[in-house]
């Protein structure tokens, strides 16, 4: 029997991690997964109510290390980790995406020289300035199987020296989850309770330091979404980062009435809004996908992604360095001028069974090694 434990921090990793649980029961004569979830998010609307959602077992070991600098949440996620690994000795650490909890943990478990895979590998936003591309960047340094998204992920990693056996184009695992629970959604309640119509609302989340931790950056976006406001409702579920700043700052009562704040939504009444919008804007990396996947219309309010294959083939466009080149285009998407996109190679919803089966094979094959 084999032990695995996959890491979950903060709240896109909620997604990526149900499917690949899910894959591993299908192998239960051979694996024990285990959940481990750092506490990185740790507000029932930003963690708990996506387990509960995501049919998730309650986590088997919780760290909860809470907010703190880069460097406080990064060393005590570190710290408190390896004591999990110690008694635990696991085969092999899984960790999904690109947040502080994935680096501490993948470092951790290559110090004690336990494998490490990491879903989501490869993608770059050649941005050093996001704390997520230093945590991409050196968890596919050390990561021991490389699980890719989309076909740039693979370009990234040749060019950075990465040996092309770890790596394997499996899709994509979030999209795994969205295809698993997009009928649920169809129950939910959340377009009556807000009172907006199919079609006919702009989605909007932002969240990213460079977009909500300065005054003047934060100003011009709410001057972007209160223009957006005289043509359509704009709901905008708000991230705890973005109130406090916008608090800090004044922004609420800079906002018009036609914008709809509401706290951190759910995972089923949010995939209901995305289906739903007629535009989104945002700054998310997940949401990227989710709206590509679903052929909503997407505008990208950073001036770099890392998931490229959201604007070369899906509903995706980068508009974050000209903030009124994003104003004119989501207006002339609203009058009806949109962009068609398609799905990308691989997101069928089984990516997390392509994962399982290569972890399987792999960690027998090791088995085989040492018995020679
Ligand atoms: C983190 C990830 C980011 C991801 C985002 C998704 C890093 C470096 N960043 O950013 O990649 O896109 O999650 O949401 O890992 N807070 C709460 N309640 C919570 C969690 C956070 O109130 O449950 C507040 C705290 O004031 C905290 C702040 O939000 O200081 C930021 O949280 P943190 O985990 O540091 O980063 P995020 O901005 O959430």
């Amino acid at each position: 029997m084999k032990k695995i434990i996959s890491v979950v921090g903060a709240r896109p990793n909620f997604m990526k991690v149900a499917p690949i649980h899910k894959s591993f029961l299908d192998y239960k004569n051979q694996i024990v997964h285990k959940i481990c979830h750092t506490g990185q998010h740790y507000d029932e609307k930003m963690s708990k109510v996506f387990f509960e959602e995501l049919e998730l077992p309650e986590p088997d070991f919780y760290l909860g290390v809470g907010s703190g600098s880069h460097a406080t949440q990064t060393a005590h996620i570190m710290v408190e980790f390896e004591k999990i690994l110690i008694k635990e000795s696991p085969d092999l650490v899984i960790v999904v995406g690109d947040v502080n909890s994935t680096i501490a943990c993948t470092l951790t478990a290559a110090k004690l020289n336990i494998k490490t895979a990491h879903v989501e590998a490869g993608l770059r936003s050649f941005d050093r300035q996001m704390p997520e591309e230093i945590n991409r960047i050196l968890t596919d340094s050390i990561a021991d199987y490389l699980f890719i998204t989309e076909q740039s992920g693979i370009d990234n990693l040749l060019k950075e020296g990465i040996d092309k056996n770890k790596i394997h184009f499996v899709g994509n695992v979030m999209i795994d989850s969205l295809t698993k629970y997009l009928v649920k959604s169809d129950n939910s309640e959340i377009m009556n309770k807000l009172n907006i119509i199919s079609k006919d609302f702009v989605l909007v989340t932002l969240h990213r330091p460079s977009n909500v931790d300065f005054f003047d950056q934060a100003e011009k976006l709410v001057n972007l979404l209160n223009t957006v406001a005289l043509l359509r409702k704009v709901v905008f579920p708000l991230h705890p980062r973005t109130k406090k700043n916008w608090e800090d700052f004044n922004l609420f009562s800079k906002l018009s009435k036609n914008i709809i704040i509401t706290e951190p939504i759910g995972y089923l009444d949010f995939l209901t809004l995305i289906k739903n919008s007629l535009l989104i804007l945002t700054d998310s990396g997940g949401i990227q996908e989710e709206s590509t996947f679903l052929g909503v219309q997407c505008i990208t309010l950073r001036t770099s992604t890392e998931r490229p294959v959201t604007v070369t083939i899906g509903t995706n466009q980068l508009l974050g360095s000209d903030l009124q080149l994003a104003e004119r285009t989501a207006i002339e998407i609203i009058n009806g001028k949109i962009k068609i996109g398609k799905v990308p190679k691989l997101w069928d919803g089984q990516s997390s069974q392509r994962i399982a089966k290569i972890i399987v094979e792999k960690l027998n094959c090791n088995n085989i090694e040492i018995g020679n």
